[in-house]
């Protein structure tokens, strides 16, 4: 059965039972010692919150403390060279994130003095900040009663309610919004937001969730009726498309060819490897004269070797990288957008995790 909420109903969805028992089992069973935590530094908290879109706290917290080692403030990561800032954030994944975070903290600086605004209103109207980060960073760093919705916490109300209807799509969103604000406590902002995100983490987990430890059991819908497998309603599902790059391994002197990224797309403001152009389509694979033609531009060809393919694995689309080493006997003029890299030193170059892989287990056969 659907329940549907309707417009005018919210003081319907006031329950303040449910926030104190969040707010309980926090206390008592939730996380106490991230490094994010237990700090009213709004520049740290919304570092952790931009981090943590998208990716689990094990991952983060490495890059957390040396990104906070080389940017110790919100002034210095405002005037670091965006290569430096894409340099700390490689390997950590959807870099449209580490774009935004930098022009965040140039508008912080700009605009704000440095002082991060405490309104979650203002907050949502920086680069990478939704409204979900909004409230978080708000009730975290400013005690500010707001909302979080991010995907653990549609989970948590989607089985707890027993939503029947994917939670992405805009209607059912919206309705959860309005519990999500009609549930908010009268005091402990803090200890609730973090007890709904590791609730989501800890507990209630997409695949066997612990249910018999959860706070919130006696009033789940979906424990009740057995359907936590089944909440929430799954993406209705679109085929998965592959692509494929032919990339080039153009390598003279020890040093390898590296390419700079437009800076949209996935890998924008990344550096890569050079790829042919007109071989993205699965069926469309490169031969080798193809890569002596594409190569030809950097240099007298010497040598094309076509190497393992590689598969890199996207939320939205998987790619197959068909990698091929070229070895010059005379370099061309380097174009403005290459640069020249030592092979020995790419571990340190803002390049994406596979082109790194990539990179490393040639550095590695070449040693044989
Ligand atoms: N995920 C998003 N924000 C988080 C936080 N503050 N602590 C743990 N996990 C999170």
């Amino acid at each position: 059965m659907k329940k549907v909420v309707l417009p005018g109903d919210d003081a319907a969805l006031v329950d303040p039972s449910f926030s104190s028992a969040v707010i309980a089992w926090q206390k008592q069973h939730g996380r106490h010692a991230l490094p994010w935590q237990n700090t009213r530094d709004a520049y740290r908290v919304w570092l952790s919150e931009i981090m943590l879109q998208q990716t689990q706290v094990a991952a983060v917290l490495g890059y957390y403390a040396r990104f906070l080692e080389r940017f110790p403030t919100v002034f210095d990561l405002a005037a670091a060279p965006s290569e430096d800032v894409m340099a700390q954030w490689s390997g950590l994944g959807y870099y449209t994130r580490a774009r935004n975070l930098h022009a965040c903290a140039k508008r912080v600086v700009d605009e704000y003095g440095g002082e991060f605004p405490s309104d979650p209103g203002l907050l949502a109207q920086l680069p990478g900040i939704g409204r979900s980060t909004a409230a978080a960073i708000a009730a975290f760093s400013a005690g500010v009663r707001a909302a979080i919705l991010d995907g653990n916490v549609k989970r948590v109300f989607a089985r707890v309610f027993e939503v029947d209807a994917y939670p992405g799509e805009k209607k059912v969103e919206d309705a959860l919004w309005r519990r999500a604000e009609a549930l908010l406590p009268g005091e402990g902002i803090e200890a609730y937001t973090q007890g709904l995100m590791d609730l989501g983490a800890t507990l209630c987990m997409r695949s066997s969730p612990d249910c018999v430890r959860c706070p919130l059991k006696d009033r789940c819908g979906a424990h009740a009726s057995g359907r936590t497998a089944e909440l929430p309603v799954r993406k209705p599902k679109k085929a998965s498309p592959e692509k494929q790059a032919a990339m080039m391994i153009v390598i003279d002197s020890g040093e390898v060819l590296l390419e700079q990224r437009a800076d949209s797309g996935i890998w924008g403001g990344l550096l890569s490897l050079p790829e042919l152009a007109g071989h993205g389509a699965l069926d469309e694979a490169a031969g080798i004269d193809d890569v002596v033609g594409g190569a030809r531009r950097f240099g007298e060809v010497e040598e094309v070797e076509p190497l393992l393919p590689l598969v890199h694995v996207f939320t939205h689309y998987k790619l197959h990288i068909a990698p091929y080493r070229v070895a010059l006997s005379r370099r061309a003029d380097t174009p403005a957008s290459h640069v020249w890299w030592r092979l020995s030193e790419t571990d340190a170059a803002p390049l994406p995790a596979p082109v790194k892989k990539l990179l490393a287990q040639f550095g590695s056969a070449r040693l044989f």
